[in-house]
Formats: C-alpha cells, structure tokens, sequence
C-alpha cells in the first residue's frame, strides 16, 4: 500500500468516527488541522506519514467527550493504526503525539515526550483554536455546554491547573484569557509562528468590539 493509500483509508476511517460530533471537534476541524499541517510541514524537516497520520487522528475521541478519559483517543488510533501496512515505529510515534499534543497537558509540567513532528502537528492545531475560527469553536462549544457568553463577575482564571482547567465552567469569553490569547507564544514553527499573528491579532480586535458592544459604547 502507498503512503497516500495509507493517508486514504486513514480518512474514511476517521470521517466515520465523527458521525453527530460537536461543530468544533468534527471532521472539519480534522480537516482544517491536517491542512494546517502539510502547510507548516512544508518549510520542515519531519516524516510526512507521521504527521499526517497524527493529525487525522488527533481528535478522534477527546476525553472531554468521554469524561475525561484520555485513554480512549491513543487507544483506538492504536487499534487502528495495526489494522494498516505501517512500521511499528510510526506507528508508536503516531500514538506518541496524539497523548501528548493536549493544551492541558502543557499545564502539567515539563514534556515528557516531544519531537519535531508533534510541534508540527501541535501548531496545526493549536492553529484552529485561535483567530475568527477559533472564536467559533469556543462559542460553539460554550453553547454545546450551556455556558453564558460573558460575565463580567466571573473574572477569567489565568493560573489554571490541568484538573481545573478540565473543570473550568467558566463563560466562555474567559476561555480567550485562560487558553486561546496564550498560544501565540507557545507556537514552534516558524509558519505557525506566522500565522498565528494575524489570527492573534484579530481575537483582540473581536474583543475590543464585544466589550464595546457589551458596554453601548457601540
Ligand atoms: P486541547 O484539546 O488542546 O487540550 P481543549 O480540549 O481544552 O484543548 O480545547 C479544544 C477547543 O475546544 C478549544 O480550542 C475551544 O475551541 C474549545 N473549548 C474547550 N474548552 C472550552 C471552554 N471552556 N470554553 C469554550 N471553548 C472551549
Ligand atoms: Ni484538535
């Protein structure tokens, strides 16, 4: 089997694992991360199936939809991975960004894993939680969860432990100051670098107009 039968089959299998997903955890957003990543990979030296593998299988159960279980993700990629053609090398390396790509593991301490492709794939996701579709994403997901918009009592929590931030019922205008403002300057790539200016910039320019709004000032 070729690498891009590989990749092929990789992608049916996923779309079908997302069947009634949340709008912002959903085969799009798979999507969107692996176009990210061939984007970022471009201007980097990293084994093109790895990454590849790794983002289409990222998010294929997240513990926030399985309470909390972070065990199922890795597990089922795993149990899919041995179904294809592949060294038990990417394979393990596949399994190995997928444990470790979560924002909230990066609130644990220091890494106990990191390679060159898990930056990549990292920054392809990180990518998508910032910018007019992170905004989306995160008020999607506050409304899957019933969260309100904003509240102007509940000041954002800033020095969130893993456990808390997995807690966190926060409105969802304090996710801005409790994850998405943060990852500007927690990119590794020099593109996701880049590209996460812009969208930076314009979370804040969004921000600037919802208080103006909130407050009739515009
Ligand atoms: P990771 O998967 O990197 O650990 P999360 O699972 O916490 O990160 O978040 C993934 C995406 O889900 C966020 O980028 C955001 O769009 C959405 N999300 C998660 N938690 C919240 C929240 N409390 N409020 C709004 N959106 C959230
Ligand atoms: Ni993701």
């Amino acid at each position: 089997m070729t690498d891009s039968e590989i990749v092929e089959k990789t992608i049916a299998f996923v779309k079908e694992q997302f069947v009634g997903a949340e709008g912002g955890h959903d085969w799009f957003h798979t999507q969107r991360v692996f176009n990210n990543t061939l984007r970022i990979a471009r201007d980097e030296k990293v084994d093109l199936l790895v990454v590849s593998l790794a983002a289409l299988l990222h998010d294929i159960a997240d513990a926030k939809f399985h309470n909390g279980d972070e065990s199922v993700g890795p597990a089922r990629a795993e149990a899919f991975l041995k179904t294809l053609p592949v060294p038990g090398r990417v394979r393990q390396h596949v399994v190995d960004i997928i444990r470790h790509i979560s924002f909230k593991n990066s609130l644990e301490g220091p890494p106990s894993f990191e390679s060159d492709e898990l930056f990549v794939v990292r920054d392809a996701d990180r990518l998508d939680a910032i910018g007019a579709i992170g905004i989306a994403r995160a008020f999607n997901y506050g409304g899957f969860r019933n969260r309100p918009l904003h509240d102007p009592d509940i000041p954002p929590q800033t020095d969130l432990t893993k456990e808390a931030y997995k807690k966190s019922e926060g409105p969802t205008l304090n996710h801005f100051y409790e994850k998405l403002l943060l990852l500007k300057d927690r990119m590794h790539t020099q593109t996701g670098k880049e590209l996460a200016r812009e969208r930076h910039a314009f979370m804040l320019q969004y921000l600037e107009h919802f208080y103006a709004e909130w407050n009739g000032r515009a």
